[in-house]
């Protein structure tokens, strides 16, 4: 569904080059649900702009669908890094966002009354609790019925109780709605709650170190099983290893 060639990709010209991404090479097969776990500024956002076609690969090709992105597609979401909400905007306007921006129209109520949000349409971002703006982040990428789910980490920053909710909340609609996502985290045990495989990868320039089967996901008891616990560990060791 998803595949990613040789992805490269610097930012800027000449002496202020900056390598991000170098000959990443993965793909993410139709359903699928992994994670992409590394160091800050390794690429991650990055990997996700290219899959999303707003940044152009320096060399290499993405293709969904069999198709190669070359701009932003009508069955790909991307969930910004802290949802992304506009500030001036109501919850309503905020969701409605992304179908505007696709030339789309859409009722947004029904999404955001399926993330808890029903009554909150005419209040502002700044009126919300962090845990809420980014369901409002959420509806907005669901309001597109993607078949691609791309989540640049959804959940950074919130306190834990409202994280594992938001994890939930993930988990059933992947269930429900059985789209492909990938999902960028550098937090490792909802790297392994939530990707069926877990790309590691290197410090910048970002390359694959490590690809993780994680079987197990699928059920939100899932965080007290001993697998749970052994990958958590096996992950962070890679992601160390990956480190030096
Ligand atoms: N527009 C840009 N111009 C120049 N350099 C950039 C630009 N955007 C990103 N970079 C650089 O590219 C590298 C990869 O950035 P990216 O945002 O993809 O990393 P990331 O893995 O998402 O980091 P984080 O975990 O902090 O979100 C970083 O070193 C960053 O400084
Ligand atoms: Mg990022």
């Amino acid at each position: 569904m998803i595949e990613v060639e040789g992805l490269t990709v610097s930012y800027g010209a000449g002496r202020r080059t900056v390598l991000a991404l170098e000959e990443v090479s993965l793909t993410v097969a139709e359903g699928e649900l992994v994670a992409i776990v590394g160091p800050s500024g390794c690429g991650k956002s990055t990997l996700l702009f290219a899959m999303d076609g707003l940044i152009r690969p320096t060399q290499g090709v993405v293709r969904i669908g069999g198709k190669e992105v070359r701009g932003i597609r009508r069955d790909v979401a991307l969930i910004l890094q802290d949802a992304g909400l506009l500030p001036w905007k109501t919850v309503l306007a905020n969701a409605e966002l992304g179908l505007r921006i696709q030339g789309r129209r859409g009722d947004v109520r029904e999404v955001l009354a399926q993330l808890g949000l029903a009554g909150f349409e005419h209040r502002y971002p700044g009126e919300l609790s962090e845990g809420m703006r980014r369901r409002v982040g959420i509806a907005r990428a669901l309001a597109l019925h993607p078949k691609v789910f791309l989540m640049d980490e959804p959940m950074a920053n919130l306190d834990s109780i409202t994280r594992q909710r938001i994890q939930n909340l993930i988990l059933e609609l992947w269930q429900r709605l059985h789209f492909t996502g990938v999902l960028v985290t550098h937090d490792v045990e909802e790297a392994v709650f939530l990707g069926q495989r877990i790309f590691v990868f290197s410090p910048r320039p970002g390359r694959v170190v490590e690809v993780i089967d994680n079987p197990g996901v699928g059920t939100s008891d899932y965080r007290d099983s001993d697998q749970f616990l052994a990958r958590v560990h096996h992950l962070r060791k890679a992601l160390v290893g990956s480190a030096t």
